[in-house]
């Protein structure tokens, strides 16, 4: 059966602050530079989803996009305008980088999607993005 790539575009906002306390300020805003500002800051989230699969012999769709944007919705609304360090256990583990947090999205929509996450993209700035591949 044919595998049709689908590719759906979200955004959410959130705050974070990068710091490794055990090391000293001045190392910490060498090594993170505006993410280490003491009271964090905002970053605008763009989040691309790629899933993949033979589409719906019925709807001719590989997911209907009713049930995308609901099962995405529960994985990124419980990060919009939070503080990810303060309000998020994982990121009470997990330092909040871009490579962090694409980890931790890839890991909640394969419990949504399972086999069927092909790939995504976080997009921190309009500079940065970070990406998650399954392996064929
Ligand atoms: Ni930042």
């Amino acid at each position: 059966m044919t595998q049709v790539a689908f590719y759906r575009v979200y955004t959410f906002s959130a705050a974070h602050r990068l710091d490794i306390p055990e090391k000293e300020a001045e190392a910490n805003r060498e090594l993170f530079g505006k993410c280490n500002n003491p009271n964090g800051h905002g970053h605008d989230y763009t989040l691309g989803i790629g899933l993949i699969g033979p589409p719906d012999p019925e709807t001719g769709m590989v997911i209907p996009l009713s049930e995308f944007d609901r099962l995405v919705h529960e994985v990124i609304d419980p990060l919009d305008h939070k503080h990810l360090n303060e309000e998020i256990d994982y990121f009470k583990i997990h330092r909040s980088t871009g490579e962090e947090i694409v980890q931790y999205l890839w890991l909640q929509l394969q419990r949504k999607f399972g086999n069927k996450v092909f790939r995504i993209k976080l997009w921190e700035t309009n500079n940065n993005y970070f990406e998650l591949e399954r392996m064929q």
